[in-house]
């Protein structure tokens, strides 16, 4: 052992002592390392799970629509406001059209919308049967209800295509959120900026593009 320790000395210039202190300053670098590695990543992960705080400062919020069925809507929050994500049905799309001279704004000329939903169905060209839509009546700002089945319906009326009901002073809104006329609404619900990337949709922010 003794003459192992002295060749290996004299191999590397190195006593044994040294080579003991190196390894040590070796795993203490390395240490180091990990740490500093872990510190670069937390600030990312963080950055994706927004904090309430940001959510309601306005940091855009994903959710993968791809798990939606045909016909069906879920909720998202953002800024403190429910973003209704439905995806609507043949059906549905046909509607919009039967219904139009009932609306006050059909075309959404006096209504907030990014300009590339600013068509009958108020959504992406590229997914034209999501309805990406703020929640939140134009009126005095309740949440309408959704009343998504087609056909006769005691507060949408005997013609209903679906669409959204408020309780609170009975503004009617299509299933694009086009708002009836001779209710206490004007204008149709806003729809928030918004894109894609695959079946995840960003709300809250669009890269200012224009269609
Ligand atoms: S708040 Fe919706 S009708 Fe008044």
């Amino acid at each position: 052992m003794a003459d192992n320790q002295v060749s290996d000395a004299n191999a590397n210039g190195l006593s044994v002592e040294d080579k003991k202190r190196r390894r040590f300053l070796t795993g203490l670098t390395a240490g180091f390392g990990a740490i500093g590695g872990a510190a670069a990543v937390t600030p990312f992960v963080l950055s994706m799970s927004p904090s309430e705080r940001a959510k309601n400062a306005g940091a855009p919020v994903q959710y993968d629509f791809g798990k939606i069925q045909s016909g069906q809507m879920v909720k998202v929050e953002w800024r403190g406001k429910p973003v209704v994500l439905l995806k609507r049905s043949a059906e549905m799309m046909e509607g919009l059209d039967k219904i139009k001279s009932n609306l006050a704004d059909p075309d959404s000329l006096d209504s907030a919308q990014p300009g590339y939903a600013q068509n009958n169905a108020r959504s992406d060209e590229s997914n034209r049967e999501l309805l990406v839509m703020e929640g939140v009546c134009t009126h005095l700002g309740c949440s309408p209800v959704e009343k998504l089945a087609i056909g006769p319906d005691p507060q949408m009326g005997d013609d209903s295509q679906g669409g959204f009901f408020c309780p609170c002073h009975g503004s009617k809104f299509d299933l694009a959120g086009r708002v009836y006329k001779n209710v206490p609404a004007t204008t149709n619900m806003p729809v928030p900026p918004f894109k894609f990337e695959g079946t995840v949709i960003t709300i809250g922010e669009d890269d200012g593009r224009v269609s």
